[in-house]
């Protein structure tokens, strides 16, 4: 399931409260802190933007580190990808974008294929995320289960809580 819309709509807020449903109901446990999820918890919490430059780190370290954390997020039981899109725009063709071709569509594909769960959140719309990663990754995203638009009325509530 994804959420998407604009900043400050409650799209991270409402993704952690189906982990924590999801956690209690598991019988796992999930720690908060400042309102963000933080290990050691099972569900892999994924802010993109964050995630993206540790793998890169990765590569660079050599090893099999690269290989290990990919690993985590094709098999964990379920997954968050928080801000989807807030990375910097790739300057080549997604099918030549390494975050797209060697993160995003393994994790995706192996995860779609085993049938676990992949939450997201992103300012992007379905529209703005094919072209940002074309239809096979959305296809992915939405095909495991809805996209659902925060309403646009909604206030931004940073602004509205002076945060
Ligand atoms: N239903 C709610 N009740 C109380 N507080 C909320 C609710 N929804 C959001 N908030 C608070 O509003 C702030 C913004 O929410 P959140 O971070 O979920 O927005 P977002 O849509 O993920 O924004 P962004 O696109 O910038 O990531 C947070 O401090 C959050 O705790
Ligand atoms: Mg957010």
């Amino acid at each position: 399931m994804g959420l998407y819309g604009r900043t400050g709509r409650g799209k991270t807020y409402g993704v952690v409260a189906i982990v924590k449903a999801w956690t209690m109901g598991a019988g796992l446990r999930a720690l908060e802190l400042n309102g963000a999820l933080v290990g050691p918890w099972v569900p892999t919490w994924a802010p993109w933007q964050r995630t993206l430059a540790r793998l890169r780190g990765l590569v660079r370290q050599g090893g099999p580190a690269f290989e290990d954390a990919l690993e985590e997020l094709c098999r964990a039981p379920l997954l968050v990808i928080d801000d989807l899109g807030s990375e910097q725009a790739p300057k080549v063709p997604p099918g030549s974008d390494w975050a797209i071709t060697e993160v995003l569509t393994p994790v995706l594909d192996t995860r779609h294929d085993a049938h676990r769960a992949t939450l997201w959140t992103s300012n992007l719309d379905p529209i703005q995320l094919t072209d940002r990663y074309q239809a096979r990754i959305v296809s992915r995203l939405i095909g495991m289960a809805p996209a659902i638009e925060m309403p646009v009325h909604l206030p931004d509530r940073r602004i509205e809580r002076g945060l």
